[in-house]
């Protein structure tokens, strides 16, 4: 079986940064060596974002700066980015030696101004700012545009203001772009309609991920619509993790458990071990006392 689809697991990231109780730095280094050890070879560390914006995340430094981290960051078949949302950020991600970074910017304006406290286009030249920094640094760059099919506060986003933000992360050389449902009000004929019309824009497919929260029950689906148009680049977060603080309603990532478990049913290798995959899942959910996101998950805890 050819290993068809790249899974790039948030949940140390997205999965945790909207989690009220401070989860302790050494859950989080665990979480993150378990994901290693289970397969997963693109894992989403932390962000270095304002910690009055998100305190959930303020041990970026620690996490970067711990033996386990530090050793994983010299094996070269790793993707480890954090998310960053300004030139500040980037900095700090290079002092702290990080070798990919993501940068964020909404399609719409009410999220861009609640999410960053600017506009689109300052978002773009902020972002265009820390991308330029760690690409002088010998970093590599990853894109995310927030609210490709609606926003918490304007609505739906028209697909136009999608294509201009994807454009432009690529020209500031991000290596691929992430599309993400922020609120996860999408559905598989959104999902059809948004990749044809990039798509017919230029837009290289195999530079372009899938990001889908799961507020109304359509991420998996959505993610199997996206492979069918052409995708094949995932992002995750086990047990269902996730969410913004600054996109109100919106539910977890797509669970990374589900995600394997539907590839690797239907032949389409992830390179992840589901069994270990559960276990990470039961674990954390039990960690954060909360019930896994995960339907394939509880289903395998159970066996
Ligand atoms: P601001 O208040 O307009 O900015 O926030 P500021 O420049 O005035 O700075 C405010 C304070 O933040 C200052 O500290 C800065 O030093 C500090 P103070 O003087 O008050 O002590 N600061 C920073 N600290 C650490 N790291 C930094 C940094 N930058 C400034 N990089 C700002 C603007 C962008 C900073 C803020 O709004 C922010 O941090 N926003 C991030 C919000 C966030 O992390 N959201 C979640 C991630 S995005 C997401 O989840 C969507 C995604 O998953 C895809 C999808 O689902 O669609 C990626
Ligand atoms: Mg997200």
């Amino acid at each position: 079986m050819q290993r068809a689809v790249t899974i790039v697991e948030v949940g140390p990231r997205d999965g945790l940064q909207n989690i009220r109780q401070q989860v302790p730095t050494q859950v989080k280094l665990q979480l993150i060596d378990r994901l290693h050890d289970a397969g997963l070879r693109n894992i989403e560390l932390t962000s270095f974002v304002s910690p009055k914006a998100v305190p959930q995340l303020k041990d970026g430094h620690e996490i970067l700066s711990s033996p386990s981290i530090r050793s994983m960051l010299q094996n070269d078949s790793l993707r480890l980015p954090v998310l960053v949302p300004n030139l500040n950020g980037a900095k700090t991600a290079v002092r702290c030696g990080a070798k990919h970074l993501a940068v964020f910017v909404s399609a719409s304006e009410g999220f861009s101004k609640a999410n960053t406290n600017c506009t689109v286009k300052e978002g773009l030249e902020r972002a265009k700012l820390a991308a330029r920094e760690a690409k002088f640094q010998g970093l590599e760059v990853r894109g995310y545009v927030s609210c490709i099919f609606s926003d918490p506060f304007d609505g739906p986003t028209p697909p136009e203001a999608v294509l201009i933000v994807v454009q432009k992360l690529m020209e500031m050389g991000c290596y691929e772009v992430s599309l993400g449902d922020t609120l996860g009000v999408g559905s598989p004929a959104n999902v059809q309609r948004l990749i044809a019309f990039l798509a017919n824009n230029d837009i290289p497919l195999h530079k372009l991920a899938g990001h889908f929260h799961d507020t109304y029950g359509q991420a998996l689906a959505n993610v199997w619509e996206a492979h069918r148009c052409g995708l094949r680049i995932f992002d995750s977060s086990v047990a269902g993790l996730g969410g913004c603080p600054f996109a109100p309603g919106a539910q977890g990532n797509v669970a990374t458990e589900d995600l394997v478990y539907m590839f690797e049913t239907a032949g389409i290798s992830t390179g992840i071990n589901l069994q270990k995959l559960m276990t990470i899942g039961d674990w954390i959910s039990r960690s954060l006392s909360r019930k896994t996101a995960s339907r394939a998950g509880a289903a395998l805890a159970v066996k």
